[in-house]
């Protein structure tokens, strides 16, 4: 194993890879990865949950939960949600309650899927709609709204053609197994979040290329490389054919120190990789490593940046590669999970590695991790039993109430190095996802973070607040800000030297009575409503998003 894993971008170029994009290759392996098997300290700590639990003086009551008999009905309803955007508009958005603060100023960006159907056909899986991008810009408490679909290659075929042309993550070709056969060329939707960094931002898939996009116009410039450090060089021809790209996952994070950030993909093959990139703050990539992943392709969505480490995840719920190039079934449908087998953690220095094991479970997303002392990791997340994303079928409203099935829970691993051991805590029954935090914290001791929630015992089929989670004590507050879907809670600071999480929430609200999508602005302390602005369409509930104060910061 060398001193240091990580390899410069220069010296990888004649070593053979195994790529990603779900193809299979035969491949050397090129850098020695750390490994090692590390026992479970200690699992649940019961006394958080009842902590986390006192429902009885939260301030809000609940009042949108939805009763039993008109689930159904309300699930109809809220299906309209995905209905698929036909206009891209440039429009002033009326503010329709509160006002937008004077010093909020900036861009917030956010993706998701804009359609999941081109032409006669549909998505099965709502990660599978081509993405859009919408862009609300805030200046004086006025608030500019412009939607624009990401003008893939894939996007622009199937337009022309009126039909599916690709294999989707979660969504196999109409046709049946012969014409899913080998095809190994995916759809790259890229739906999933942008980033701005380097001067640059781009619209993030995690199986394949970024996009660039202009950031006024939203006009899609390029399939994004990295000056060729995103495809293959010197690597056989049919290494080439079947993966020319390396993922770029959907999930960077990014240093508030040096600037500098960091992301990762899964490279499929004889011996799966984990690639992991540090791009500079000027946007250039210039660090990869490859580290192998020994007993098969585990699915990894999402990291933790510490200030010395990257840590990731990964659960023993795996791609079934031979099933998805056979065409028996999408890449989602092939995952599987081996509950008898442990998760494992990688835990990777920015000069070194470690790796360490737990319990089985699986995180989608993570809140944040920080070095609590020199031989110890925290880190929070959303942690599952297990993933099941395969059982929602976009055509089956019923089945959509799956995707929230799974009860993420707020979870804290302690993670010491020393003792090579995970501590395993859960700090509240509400279930919880796309948590976010204040990103001037990242890697750092944090204490605030937020997400869409619902309360334990709620018998909504969907997270119906949006909640603050106090770290500290592992208590989640919730608002009841839409009556049906609420989105990613965007946090924008007050100023860049406010405190930790003095600011703002932004999200975009889905009201399925009235088919109607509100931007929203809460105050991120309080949960207070500050403002709201209706949109002049329905919007499909997006992934990810940003915030862009300054144009020219990382
Ligand atoms: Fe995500």
């Amino acid at each position: 194993m060398p001193e240091s894993g990580w390899a410069r971008v220069d010296e990888v170029q004649d070593r053979k890879l195994v790529l990603s994009n779900l193809v299979v290759a035969s491949v050397d392996v090129l850098v020695e990865a750390v490994a090692g098997e590390i026992p479970v300290a200690t699992p649940h700590h019961a006394e958080w949950l009842e902590e986390g639990a006192d429902v009885a003086d939260r301030p809000r009551a609940r009042e949108h939960s939805l009763q039993a008999d008109d689930t159904q009905a309300r699930l109809a309803s809220i299906a309209r949600a995905y209905s698929p955007v036909t206009a891209e508009l440039d429009v002033a958005l009326p503010v329709s309650t509160g006002a937008f603060p004077d010093e909020l100023r900036g861009v917030l960006y956010r993706n998701g899927a804009g359609s999941l159907e081109m032409g006669r056909d549909k998505y099965m899986h709502p990660f599978d709609g081509d993405g859009m991008i919408s862009r609300f810009s805030f200046d004086a408490g006025e608030v500019h709204y412009k939607n624009r679909f990401v003008q893939t290659r894939e996007r622009k075929a199937e337009l022309r053609e009126g039909r599916m042309l690709y294999r989707s993550f979660g969504t196999r070709l109409p046709g049946g197994f012969r014409n899913n056969l080998l095809r190994m060329r995916f759809k790259n939707a890229a739906n999933t979040s942008v980033v701005w960094h380097g001067g640059r931002l781009l619209a993030l898939w995690e199986g394949g290329l970024p996009h660039a996009i202009e950031p006024t116009t939203l006009a899609t410039l390029s399939r994004f490389d990295f000056d060729g450090q995103l495809r293959p060089h010197r690597w056989s021809l049919l290494t080439r054919l079947i993966t020319p790209e390396f993922p770029f996952s959907a999930h960077p994070r990014i240093c508030p120190d040096t600037g500098d950030l960091y992301n990762f993909g899964t490279l499929i093959g004889a011996d799966p990789k984990l690639v992991i990139y540090r791009v500079d703050p000027r946007g250039v990539m210039r660090e990869r490593r490859f580290i192998p992943l020994p007993g098969g392709l585990p699915f990894v969505h999402d990291f933790v940046l510490t200030q010395k480490h990257l840590v990731f995840v990964l659960p023993p719920v795996k791609f079934g590669v031979a099933k998805t190039l056979l065409g028996l079934a999408s890449p989602i449908e092939a995952i599987g999970s081996d509950p008898d087998a442990r998760t494992r953690i990688l835990v990777v220095p920015r000069n070194g590695s470690a790796p360490i094991w737990l319990e089985p479970g699986f995180v989608f997303h993570f809140v944040n991790g920080y070095e609590s002392s020199d031989h110890e990791i925290v880190l929070h997340g959303a942690r599952m039993p297990t993933f099941r994303g395969e059982q929602i079928d976009m055509r089956d409203v019923a089945s959509l109430t799956k995707a929230s099935s799974l009860d993420a829970l707020l979870t804290r691993y302690t993670l010491s190095l020393k003792s090579r051991s995970v501590q395993e805590e859960q700090l509240s029954n509400d279930p919880m996802e796309l948590p976010t935090h204040d990103l001037r914290f990242t890697g750092k001791p944090h204490r605030y973070a937020w997400a869409i929630a619902r309360e334990a015992g709620s018998r909504a089929p969907f997270h119906e607040t949006i909640a603050k989670i106090d770290l500290h004590s592992g208590r989640l507050t919730h608002a009841y800000v839409a009556p049906d879907l609420p989105g990613e809670p965007v946090f924008v600071a007050r100023s860049d030297d406010a405190e930790e999480g003095d600011g703002w929430l932004l999200a975009v609200t889905y009201a399925a009575e009235a088919n109607v999508s509100e931007l929203v602005c809460l105050d991120a302390q309080s949960l207070d409503v500050i403002a709201k602005a209706v949109l002049p369409h329905a919007v499909p509930p997006g992934f990810h998003g940003r915030f862009v104060r300054h144009q020219g910061q990382p």
